[in-house]
């Protein structure tokens, strides 16, 4: 199936497509190894910061050949893209979807960016699905002491009828909003609660699938809410990144002699793991 159809598919079952940020090799191992063992499909997440430390076509290979060795729904996300150029480079690198980012631009700079991006990957002739934003949420995946600069959780939040408006004049596949959600999550408690109501609103009114960022800190019980609101992709990052170093720092300290990366590497994985089985069950809805 394609990436398409496998979000249709996620939308009719209503559950959603879990979508994991990563920084190397062994992180794509631990998400994997989570979403086969649980049997339900994966996107590959890596923003432009993390698309330059692994490799823009090398993060291709490596994921179409997981696809393809494991005959798995395994797939690979272009995220936060902040220019044409980035995500022009995507496309033809062949990734199966690309996210520009223009949330901090103004309602119009937005819709001609994302249009651009649009028009490009349809010319392409590729099965890209193209991804547009519309709402400021903060843009670093870390551990916050405070809600970030910038972010309105009142007048910030996304409108249905901007919403409508962003997907009509720009043809998004699908849209990302500001409902309440985050990057990075707070230190001393839960992210806020999410605008489920306006969630709900937004699907409507925008017609396309829709995709909630910065999932980490989120509470369980809205994560669930969301998704029956429309919510059909949800990324998650910071979790991941807390708990990769959390273990690969009890694994060098527990064994101060070992220099094998392979073998200090391996708690890591299995806490990337941990985590995305735990994320992936809630998402699709598996006790
Ligand atoms: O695109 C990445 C995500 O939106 C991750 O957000 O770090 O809050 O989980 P998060
Ligand atoms: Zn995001």
């Amino acid at each position: 199936m394609t990436l398409k159809e496998t979000i249709q598919q996620a939308e009719g079952k209503k559950v959603a497509i879990g979508h994991f940020n990563i920084s190397n090799l062994e992180m794509v191992w631990g998400i994997f190894n989570a979403a086969k063992n649980l049997n339900v499909p994966v996107i590959i997440g890596v923003s432009e910061g993390e698309r330059k430390f692994v490799g823009v076509r090398q993060i291709v290979a490596v994921v179409k050949s997981i696809r393809e060795e494991y005959d798995f729904p395994i797939f690979l996300n272009a995220d936060h893209s902040y220019s044409f150029d980035t995500v022009k480079e995507a496309i033809d690198a062949g990734f199966d979807m690309a996210i520009i980012d223009g949330a901090k631009l103004s309602f119009e700079e937005n819709v001609k960016v994302t249009k651009q991006c649009v028009d490009y990957a349809r010319k392409s002739g590729k099965e890209i699905l193209i991804e547009g934003e519309l709402g400021y949420i903060g843009q670093s995946s870390k551990v916050l002491d405070a809600i970030p600069e910038g972010v309105d959780l009142e007048k910030g939040l996304t409108t249905p009828e901007q919403a409508a408006q962003f997907v009509k004049e720009t043809g998004v596949d699908l849209f990302a909003p500001a409902v309440g959600n985050i990057h990075g999550m707070l230190r001393a408690s839960k992210d806020p609660h999410l605008d489920i109501e306006r969630t709900k609103n937004i699907r409507v009114a925008a017609g396309v699938s829709l995709v909630l960022h910065g999932g980490s800190g989120t509470p369980d019980e809205d994560f669930v809410k969301a998704i029956d609101a429309g919510v059909s992709i949800v990324h998650i990052s910071t979790e991941l990144r807390v708990a990769y170093r959390n273990a690969l720092s009890i694994a060098l300290q527990d064994n101060p002699e070992e220099v094998a990366p392979y073998k200090y590497l391996k708690e890591p994985v299995r806490a990337v793991e941990k985590v995305v089985t735990e994320r992936l069950k809630l998402f699709n809805k598996i006790s």
